[in-house]
C-alpha cells in the first residue's frame, strides 16, 4: 500500500520508527515530516497527510502527535477524511471494519513501538465490512457536504 505518515514533535520518534517498519513490511512509504524533532504545529502535518489521502496520492495515512487527539481533530476537517485515534488493536480493527477510517492517529507519548506496530498492522490488515455501515458513512458525507455549503467562506 502507499502509506503517508507525519508527526509533530510529540510523535516524532514513534512515527519514524513506524515508517521504517512499514517499509520493511513492503509498503511504499511517504514520510511527510517533520525532518527534525523541533517543536512544530500538528495541524500543518495533519494537513499534509490528509491532502495525500483526499487527492488519492496515498491509500492510507498515519499521524502521530503526543496523544493522537490533535492530529485527528485537524485531519477530520478535510473533506473525505475519516481519522480515528486508536490505542489498541481491537479499536484499530473496528476503525477499518465499521468506519472505513482512512487515517490512523496514534499518541506517541502513550504508545510503545511494539504496540504501535501491532495497532498499525491490525488496521492495515482489516477490511471494511460495508453493508449497514455504508449508509452511515453516506450520512457523514452528507454532513460534510452540508457544512461546506453553509460555510460563507466556501
Ligand atoms: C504537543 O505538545 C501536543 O500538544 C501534541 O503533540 C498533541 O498531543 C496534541 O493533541
Amino acid at each position: 500500500m502507499r502509506v503517508s505518515i507525519a508527526s509533530d514533535h510529540g510523535g516524532f520518534d514513534l512515527a519514524r520508527s513506524l515508517a521504517t517498519w512499514l517499509t520493511e513490511q513492503g509498503h511504499l512509504v511517504s514520510d511527510l515530516g517533520p525532518g527534525t524533532v523541533t517543536s512544530v504545529d500538528y495541524p500543518d502535518y495533519a494537513l499534509r497527510v490528509a491532502d495525500a489521502i483526499a487527492s488519492g496520492a496515498a491509500d492510507a495515512g498515519v499521524l502521530v502527535c503526543g496523544s493522537g487527539i490533535g492530529m485527528s481533530i485537524a485531519a477530520n476537517k478535510v473533506a473525505g477524511i475519516r481519522a480515528a485515534v486508536v490505542q489498541d488493536v481491537e479499536h484499530a480493527r473496528l476503525a477499518k471494519a465499521h468506519n472505513d477510517a482512512n487515517v490512523l492517529c496514534l499518541g506517541g507519548r502513550f504508545t510503545s513501538e511494539d504496540d504501535g506496530r501491532a495497532i498499525l498492522g491490525a488496521w492495515l490488515g482489516a477490511t471494511y465490512e460495508g453493508g449497514r455501515h455504508d449508509l452511515r458513512l453516506e450520512k457523514i458525507r452528507r454532513l460534510e457536504a452540508a457544512s461546506h455549503e453553509a460555510d460563507p467562506r466556501g
